[in-house]
């Protein structure tokens, strides 16, 4: 597999890497796509909402060290407001690019960082929680990468449609049935829904 050198140099000399002791805000996400974790630590001002520290550590491959170093020197210094807006896309051009079997590494740091930022709007009132909507799963989808090309199944135009009835998720995905990574993005889609609790039963067909 070919990394770019500053994926390499990233992952060879994290950058923001460790645990914080003291912090207003945190997130640990893991990749169902390989059961890769991160946690990132946030320091913001309470007035301006600037990042002013942010620190993650991985538990993770060589593009999971790599992205979620970028994506904390990204973050550094940008209020919660534009740090919410970084792409994984951004992050995986900022090293130079990723190996399409390895966008998902990127949405893991990009998603870690997302979650961590909705943590201390949740601790100061900025936001309210979300209530669950067929939106929530259009969300969720929109993580899962089609490793073929390293991009998400919803931007594709891979999912032709999505319900949501009596607890059910249903899911219908448009794929090839000989296309080798079939199975793989079922697998995704379902792990990706499990986690949550108004969801108790998923239906994908393909
Ligand atoms: Fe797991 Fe990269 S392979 S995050």
């Amino acid at each position: 597999m070919q990394y770019s050198q500053k994926v390499l140099d990233h992952f060879m000399k994290p950058h923001n890497v460790g645990k914080m002791e003291v912090f207003d805000s945190s997130a640990t996400e893991g990749s169902p796509a390989c059961g890769d974790q991160v946690t990132i630590y946030l320091k913001v001002n309470d007035e301006t909402h600037i990042i002013e520290d942010i620190k993650f550590q991985s538990y993770g491959c060589a593009s999971n060290i790599a992205t979620a170093s970028i994506i904390t020197d990204l973050a550094k210094g940008r209020t919660i407001a534009e740090a919410k807006n970084i792409t994984w896309k951004e992050a995986a051009e900022a090293l130079d690019g990723l190996p399409p079997v390895k966008m998902h590494c990127s949405v893991l740091a990009v998603d870690t960082l997302r979650e961590a930022i909705k943590d201390y709007e949740l601790k100061h009132h900025l936001i309210e929680k979300e209530k669950f909507s067929k939106d929530t799963i259009l969300a969720e989808l929109k993580k899962v990468i089609y490793p073929k090309v390293g991009e998400d199944i919803v931007t594709l135009k891979m999912v032709k449609y999505i319900g949501f009835e009596n607890g059910t998720a249903i899911i219908d995905v448009d794929i090839p049935k000989f296309d080798k990574y079939r199975d793989n993005v079922g697998e995704e889609i379902r792990e990706h829904l499990e986690k949550f609790k108004e969801i108790t039963d998923i239906k994908i067909t393909m």
